[in-house]
Order: structure tokens, then C-alpha cells, then sequence
């Protein structure tokens, strides 16, 4: 599992799918760059939600709101307070862990040596630990288990402490007078403090939801497993407000319709599952994950709370405005309650990945052979189809020319006429491009041409005429 992990993770760089940040100066410790590919595998993933989330629902309209905001927000959010993660560091090494970091690697570590007793009581004591907000028992944890710096080797810790994960820099030119304001760390609270705004100028009724895909930040210390888990990322997020008193209802509805939204593009079912949370968020009265099966382990790719009023409620005290709806049916105002789904653009983007990647063994009795095949759903894959000229002479380019011209105006076509056929194919396929079109003598005369599907490699003669309905057909929602 190791291995197909780092196979994908080359494999995304190698295709220009995904590169390190300022890769040429060594890199920035969980930052990362889309390439070319990525750039439109990621575009077609936010496409494909917000086309199912906005635009399929009426009383789900989407914002873009600014990722500076007022700094009196995150102290309403609880982030300013609340959104640490508790740190210990190495007095040798001068390395810092995230506490909860070191004890996991031990649970897991007990679970690898079968000692599945010790793992439970240790899982159970640290979740106690973070639960009671117990810094000094996650240190005691750390010495009674006598875990080590993995770089130093030694058990010379400092007292656990804790650390925002917000960044943070001044607003305005001169340093005088200027304000610390902060990037934001998740999306939603821009649409807390617009909920107003939309609510009247959308004359929106409550039931009804507002979206966002936008940029968040957050200084992780633990930066791995590739784009899992990242400093700059970006989230695809959902509130959606509610009667006070019906919100396990919606909250079950969404349970539901986000996890069909995953399972719609074709992914086995046994790769997903939900994982219900019995430690709540400040401001959440249930919560869940859905978790998606990583070659590491089943970890969460979207998160499904139910956040009450906590947040409006907030705001509507530190901002001194009432954020209150007036609900004809019953003649009354009141505070929303508040759905949230919230997906990590980046993460899912590589459950996608790993998911579509295949090394095919294709050898024969009298051959070796084999391929990297991305199985993408075809409205996710980068592009629709390539089309190829089967040689470089006697008017072939042209007439692909000709059909890739009439084609890119609805789709985003390739074109490609270097090497051989056979090579062409594959490259294709290692870049999950649904079909491959050849022209080859035989289109001159009668206008037809290959289509060559990536999933079967098998091929069809069809007529160039129907090139458009095909390809539609299969791109749809
Ligand atoms: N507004 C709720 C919220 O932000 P979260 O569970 O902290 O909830 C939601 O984040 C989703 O955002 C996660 O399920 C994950 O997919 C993504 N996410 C969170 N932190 C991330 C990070 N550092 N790098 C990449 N994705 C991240």
C-alpha cells in the first residue's frame, strides 16, 4: 500500500498533476502546486459540486466571500480561543510534535506489536486527555508510554502547550495603528456573517442553504501524506439553516445525499463509511465523517455537522445585529439552526486520484505488457477525449484537425500526433482520458473514425458526425 501510494504521488507529478511548492528553491512544508492537469481535474471536481449543490437546488444559492475578515470573527467563532492543536517539544532536537501525534503513532504502534489491550487504554486515557482539555496528562501519557523524539532519540520533553493553527499578518501600510487580522480557516464563518445579506436580498425561506468553495489556511505542524493535509488548501462547504427542532432531520438528510454525491461518480461503496463523532466540536450537537479508504487507512474527506445557533448566535453578539429570521408560517423571528457539509477540495481530489489509479498487468502468453491506467469519471477527467491522426502525413493531422477544432467548443479536447499510436494510447490512459478518436486514410473516404474507450481499450467505427452526441452522452450529470 505503501508503495501504490508513492507510485500515485510520482505518478501525479510525472503527468503535471501536482507539484511541491517552489519546488526549485527545495520546497514549502505542506504548501503545493496544480499543474496543468490538476488544474482541471480540480476545476471539474468544484464544477461537479457546485453544479449538484447549487444549481440542482432551489433553495441553494452559492457566495464568494473575501478570505480577510473582520478579526472580531474569530474571536466570535471560538477560533482566536479554541482552535489549537497542544504541542510538545524536544529539548534535544528542538523539534515540536503535536501531542496527540506521538500518542497515535504509539496506539498504532501497540496495535502492530498485537498488544491491542495497551492500544484501548491508551486511546481511551488521550481522548479523556483532549476531551478535559488535560495538557499535563497527554505529557504524563507521553512519559508513562516513554515515547522518544524520532529524530533525537531522547525523552526530554517540554510541558505540552498550545498553538493556534490561524496565520495571521497586518492590515494596512504602516505598522502603526494596523491590525492583525487572519487568514481564514475554514470558509463558513463568510457565510455566517452574510446569512443576512443572502437571506434578504435572495428572498430566501427557511429551509434553504448558502455554499461556498473557497480558500482556507491553517499552520499544521504534522505536514504529510502529500496534499492530505495541507497549510493552504480549499473547501467546498454547505450551511445550510433550519427551523429550531428539525435539525437531526436535515442532518440525517445530508448524511445521506453527501454520501450518494460520492458514490455517483462510481466508486465501490466499500471504499467509503461514515464515522460518527461521541467528542463534539464547541459548537456542535452531532457530527460526523465520511471516511474514504486511503492506502494509509480510512480517513476522513468531508465532515457533516450539526453547528446549532451556536454560530449566529455569536456573531449576533459580538457584532451587536440581530441575524434573525421572521418565519411567516408561524409569525415568529428566531435564530437558525445550522447544517453544515464541509469537503476538502485537495482531499478529495486525491481519494480521486488513488481511486481512479491502475497498474494493469496486460501480458499475454507470447508478451509482456502492462499500463497505468486513471480510471476517472468521465465528467472528472482532465480531458473529454484526444484526438490523434494516425500518421503525421497524406492530410491525417488535418482532417483531426478539423474534428478537434469543432469538438473543443463544447469540450476540453488534446491533440496529439507524436510518437506511435500504440504510445499515444497509453498516455492517455495514464491520464484518464475517457476515449481516443484515431483518423486514419479510411476517415478521408467516408468520414468515419476509431473511438477507442480507456476502460476496455476495446474500439468502434463510428461516424465523425456523431463524434458530439457520443461524447455528450457519456460527459453528462
Ligand atoms: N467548517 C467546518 C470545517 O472546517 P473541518 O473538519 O475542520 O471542518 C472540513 O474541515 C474538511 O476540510 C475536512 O474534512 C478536510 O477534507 C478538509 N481539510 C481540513 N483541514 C485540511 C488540511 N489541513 N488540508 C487539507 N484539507 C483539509
Amino acid at each position: 500500500n505503501d508503495e501504490i501510494f508513492k507510485n500515485v504521488i510520482s505518478h501525479a507529478k510525472e503527468y503535471g498533476f501536482v507539484f511541491p511548492s517552489s519546488e526549485i528553491y527545495d520546497g514549502l512544508s505542506a504548501v503545493y502546486d496544480y499543474g496543468q492537469l490538476g488544474a482541471e481535474l480540480k476545476n471539474n471536481i468544484k464544477a461537479y459540486w457546485w453544479k449538484s449543490m447549487v444549481q440542482l437546488n432551489e433553495n441553494i444559492v452559492g457566495i464568494d466571500s473575501a478570505i480577510f475578515m473582520h478579526p472580531k470573527i474569530w474571536k466570535a467563532s471560538g477560533h482566536v480561543d479554541g482552535f489549537n492543536d497542544p504541542m510538545i517539544d524536544n529539548k534535544d532536537s528542538k523539534k515540536r510534535y503535536r501531542a496527540d501525534q506521538l500518542l497515535e503513532d504509539k496506539i498504532a504502534r501497540y496495535e502492530k506489536d498485537g498488544k491491542q489491550d495497551k492500544a484501548n487504554q491508551l486511546q481511551e486515557e488521550m481522548d479523556k486527555a483532549l476531551n478535559d482539555d488535560n495538557l499535563a496528562r497527554l505529557k504524563d501519557l507521553i512519559i508513562e508510554h516513554e515515547i522518544a523524539c524520532p529524530v533525537s532519540g531522547t525523552r526530554n520533553w517540554t510541558d505540552v502547550r498550545q498553538f493556534n493553527l490561524m496565520f495571521s499578518t497586518q492590515m494596512g501600510a504602516m505598522a502603526e495603528g494596523s491590525d492583525e487580522v487572519y487568514l481564514r480557516p475554514e470558509t463558513a464563518q463568510g457565510i455566517f456573517v452574510n446569512f443576512l445579506n443572502v437571506q434578504k436580498s435572495g428572498r430566501m425561506k427557511i429551509p434553504f442553504g448558502i455554499a461556498q468553495i473557497g480558500k482556507a489556511f491553517r499552520n499544521e505542524v504534522i505536514a504529510r501524506q502529500f496534499i492530505m493535509r495541507m497549510r493552504e488548501f480549499e473547501q467546498m462547504e454547505l450551511q445550510f439553516f433550519v427551523k429550531p427542532g428539525t435539525e437531526m432531520e436535515w442532518y440525517k438528510k445530508w448524511k445521506e445525499t453527501r454520501l450518494k454525491w460520492h458514490l455517483a461518480l462510481g466508486t465501490n461503496p466499500a471504499k467509503y463509511r461514515f464515522h460518527d463523532h461521541t467528542k463534539l466540536a464547541h459548537y456542535a450537537n452531532a457530527a460526523v465523517d465520511i471516511e474514504f479508504e486511503f492506502p494509509f487507512g480510512f480517513k476522513e474527506v468531508e465532515g457533516i455537522h450539526s453547528r446549532t445557533d451556536f454560530d449566529l448566535k455569536q456573531h449576533q453578539e459580538f457584532s451587536g445585529k440581530k441575524l434573525q429570521f421572521f418565519d411567516p408560517e408561524i409569525n415568529q423571528s428566531y435564530v437558525p439552526y445550522v447544517v453544515e457539509t464541509s469537503i476538502g477540495v485537495d482531499r478529495f481530489f486525491l481519494a480521486t486520484l488513488i481511486n481512479a489509479y491502475e497498474e494493469q498487468d496486460l501480458s499475454t502468453e507470447d508478451k509482456k505488457d502492462s499500463r497505468t491506467v486513471l480510471h476517472l469519471h468521465p465528467v472528472l477527467a482532465p480531458y473529454k477525449a484526444a484526438v490523434l491522426p494516425l500518421t503525421k502525413k497524406d492530410g491525417l493531422p488535418e482532417k483531426a484537425r478539423e474534428i478537434m477544432n469543432r469538438l473543443k467548443l463544447d469540450y476540453n479536447v488534446t491533440y496529439d500526433e507524436k510518437d506511435s499510436i500504440g504510445k499515444r494510447y497509453r498516455r492517455q490512459d495514464a491520464i484518464g482520458t475517457p476515449f481516443c478518436i484515431t483518423v486514419d486514410h479510411q476517415s478521408l473516404e467516408d468520414n468515419t473514425v476509431t473511438i477507442r474507450h480507456r476502460d476496455s481499450m476495446e474500439q468502434e467505427r463510428i461516424s465523425i458526425a456523431d463524434l458530439d452526441r457520443i461524447i455528450g452522452e457519456l460527459v453528462s450529470w
